[in-house]
């Protein structure tokens, strides 16, 4: 380990005149089915404000869904799960507080900051072990 001290952060910009917007880039395949898509609610989010991952299109007979901070499944990334049989809710190492899952598998991100910008990925876990990954991005930038 280097014997790194990190410098003070002096970034004291304006986090209000930074917005969150969001592309959704969609990783899914099969040809028979509705596509699984994500809309964020607003599109345009300012810093502090909450937005809402919609999941569209969700299959049938689900087990649960697992929501990654990331563009791939990576179990450090883990956020917030929900288990649909047991109505539960379980956070994962990337839990910050401020996100909910709910039934219909959106998550809510209250209080964005700028940490929160870049890719989430959510796993759907359909009976039979068949999972599929949706990916929604965030990008900030300058009003
Ligand atoms: C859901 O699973 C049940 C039991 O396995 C099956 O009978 C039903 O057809 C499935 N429904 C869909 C929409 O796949
Ligand atoms: C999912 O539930 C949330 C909270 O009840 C709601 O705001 C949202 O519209 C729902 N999403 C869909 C796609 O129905
Ligand atoms: C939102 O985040 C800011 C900075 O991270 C914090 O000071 C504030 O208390 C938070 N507000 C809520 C409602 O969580
Ligand atoms: C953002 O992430 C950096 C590095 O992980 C951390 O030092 C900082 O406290 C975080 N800021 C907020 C507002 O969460």
């Amino acid at each position: 380990m280097g014997p790194l001290s990190a410098p003070p952060c002096t970034l004291h910009i304006t986090w209000k005149e930074l917005l969150l917007t969001v592309l959704l880039f969609i990783f899914w395949n099969p040809p028979t089915t509705a596509q699984v898509t994500i809309e964020a609610r607003p599109t345009k989010v300012s810093e502090g404000k909450d937005v809402l991952l919609l999941v569209h299109n969700l299959p049938q007979n689900l087990t649960g869904y697992i929501w990654y901070k990331g563009q791939i499944m990576d179990l450090h990334q883990f956020i917030t799960a929900y288990t649909i049989d047991t109505e539960t809710i379980i956070s994962g190492p990337a839990y910050s507080g401020r996100e909910t899952v709910y039934s219909n598998a959106s998550l809510l991100i209250q209080n964005v900051t700028k940490n929160d910008t870049g890719s989430y990925t959510i796993q759907i876990i359909k009976r039979g072990d068949k999972t599929k990954g949706v990916t929604g991005h965030f990008t900030l930038y300058r009003e």
